[in-house]
């Protein structure tokens, strides 16, 4: 079990991203590291994560009709956080050098989706914005069944699905954030997963 992005991986990776523009990975991070990860969710939830906002600076509101995910930001103080966001770093030195996309930095949170949650079809970055460039989501949910419902749908830019993908422990899905409308489907159990974006220097934080 690897938990680290290899030569071979990135390649993949890398290759993928050209040809369709998004790859779904399993099993590619320690088992301990994912299920630190997934505790941590669970012990903290009730106190740091807060209802998510969509939009941005002002703009930013709560808007429970669209998402319904509360969530924490990844922090590179804390060890934990710090295991994934140095792998996420890995895989951004690895895709510099193989495609020159210039990823500068990352921003990542954890998000909780409790039972009746979902995040409905939106795009993480308005086209030409050149904020959010690539999006990576991971999944922690062990022993997932279809019946859990919490399924992500990745469409094409003609809103055609293109995927259905399920929630499970250790999945990494990477995708081109401009490129891709997806969602979240109604969770029935409770879900959990870290979505994060790598941006190029000199843009916003936030989306
Ligand atoms: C997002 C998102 C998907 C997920 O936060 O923008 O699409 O499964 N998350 O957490
Ligand atoms: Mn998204």
């Amino acid at each position: 079990m690897v938990c680290k992005f290899s030569e071979s991986v990135l390649d993949e990776v890398a290759d993928a991203l050209v040809d369709r523009g998004y790859i779904c990975i399993d099993s590619l991070f320690a088992p301990e590291l994912v299920l630190k990860l997934r505790q941590k969710v669970f012990s903290e939830a009730d106190d740091t994560f807060k209802p998510a906002s969509i939009g941005r600076g002002n703009e930013q509101h709560r808007n429970a009709d669209i998402r319904r995910d509360s969530i924490r930001w990844l922090e590179p103080g804390c060890d934990i956080d710090n295991g994934f966001l140095s792998l996420m770093d890995t895989l951004k030195d690895g895709l510099n050098r193989r495609l020159f996309m210039g990823l500068f930095d990352y921003e990542s949170h954890y998000a909780l989706y409790r039972p009746g949650a979902f995040y409905k079809k939106h795009v993480d970055a308005l086209k030409g914005s050149q904020n959010r460039i690539l999006t990576t989501v991971f999944f922690m949910n062990p022993d997932w069944q279809p019946e859990h419902g919490g399924i992500l749908k990745l469409y094409d830019e003609d809103d055609t699905l293109l995927e259905e993908i399920a929630p499970t422990m250790g999945r990494l899905v990477i995708f081109l954030s401009e490129r891709f409308p997806h969602e979240v489907m109604p969770t029935t159990v409770e879900r959990a997963s870290i979505a994060g974006w790598f941006r190029v220097a000199g843009s916003q934080h936030g989306f």
